[in-house]
């Protein structure tokens, strides 16, 4: 397990003190895609580089499988994608980049080899596998960053907006491979500003505003929490008048609706008002993450 304990990180310039993180706490455990969501500046990313050892904390502790910043092990446990340029060397080859990291996390030079050749096939880099890692596309290095972040198959892996700058198939394929991760018991911790990518992927969402985790919950019960009663309405015949007491809005054939009700109950008085209307369809709409995540971190300028 990933144990990020009370951390707090400021920056200080000449002219001020920015406080980052304040007391922030967050768990990740082996099997399941952890979301960190947060808005620009928020300091996503300074946990991630606090947890891979890049930035010191000003205070709090860290840990991943009970070993902490320091001990030989605590590197083998984890790997990560911060930025696409990062632990990629430029003028090497994505082949010789990936069999490089394999053999220094510990793999012999013939695994390393299978393993490079491997993640180049799967993630479509093949046809690339020679060029100077400096000439690939910035997708293209994005993959090349992930299968180095994943090379050596550590326990936890640690991705900054993974998806930045992928193309559609890349992006699914991507995705698929986190899934697959964490159906293999692999403890991911992933932070993304695509609401959709953090939808479906994302067993958990924690979620950083203004220096401390806001919310950290199971997304089934965070959608749940914020499931609207909001209903969307087809009729067969468009509404003449407008007889809706509760709030509502009409499109212009005036045969959709989307009606707001402050209690589920309310449903039968909806019924009751539209009766003479035929109804083709009435389903309720589900809350999304976008909207949660929104209000979860509304700031007054924002409102
Ligand atoms: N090396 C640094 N020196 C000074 N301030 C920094 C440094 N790194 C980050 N910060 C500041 O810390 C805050 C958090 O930055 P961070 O990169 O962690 O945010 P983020 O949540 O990853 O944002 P984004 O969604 O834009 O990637 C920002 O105010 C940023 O300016
Ligand atoms: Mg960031």
């Amino acid at each position: 397990m990933i144990q990020v304990e009370s951390v707090e990180k400021a920056y200080t310039s000449r002219k001020n003190t920015v406080r980052v993180l304040e007391r922030v706490s967050l768990e990740v455990r082996p099997g399941e895609v952890c979301a960190l969501l947060g808005r620009n500046g928020s300091g996503k990313t300074t946990t991630i580089r606090i947890i891979c050892g890049l930035v010191l904390p000003d205070a709090g502790r860290v840990s991943i499988n009970g070993y902490t910043l320091g001990e030989p092990e605590y590197m083998a446990q984890f790997g990560a994608l911060i930025d696409t340029n990062r632990g990629l060397y430029p003028r090497l080859s994505p082949l010789e980049n990936l069999q490089y990291t394999c053999m220094v996390r510990g793999m012999s030079r013939q695994a390393a080899v299978e393993r490079a050749k491997h993640l180049l096939e799967e993630l479509g880099l093949w046809d690339k596998r020679n060029a100077p890692t400096q000439t690939l596309s910035k997708g293209m290095l994005s993959k090349l960053a992930f299968a180095n972040a994943i090379a050596h198959d550590p326990p936890f892996v640690l991705l900054d907006e993974p998806t930045l700058g992928l193309d559609i198939d890349a992006a699914e394929a991507l995705e698929a491979q986190i899934r697959q991760m964490a159906q293999s018991g692999k403890g991911i911790l992933l932070t993304t500003h695509q609401m959709e990518v953090a939808e479906r992927l994302a067993s958990r969402v924690a979620i950083l505003s203004k220096g401390r985790i806001a919310v950290d919950r199971p997304k089934s019960e965070l959608m749940a929490m914020f499931a609207r009663q909001t209903y969307r309405v087809v009729l067969a015949e468009p509404l003449l008048e407008d007889i809706l007491p509760m709030a509502h809005s009409l499109d212009e054939t005036r045969t959709v609706l989307e009606v707001s009700l402050e209690h589920p109950r309310q449903i039968y008085e909806l019924m009751d008002k539209l009766r003479p209307a035929p109804i083709k369809h009435i389903e309720r709409l589900e809350a999304d993450l976008g909207e949660i995540f929104k209000t979860l971190t509304k700031e007054p300028h924002h409102v």
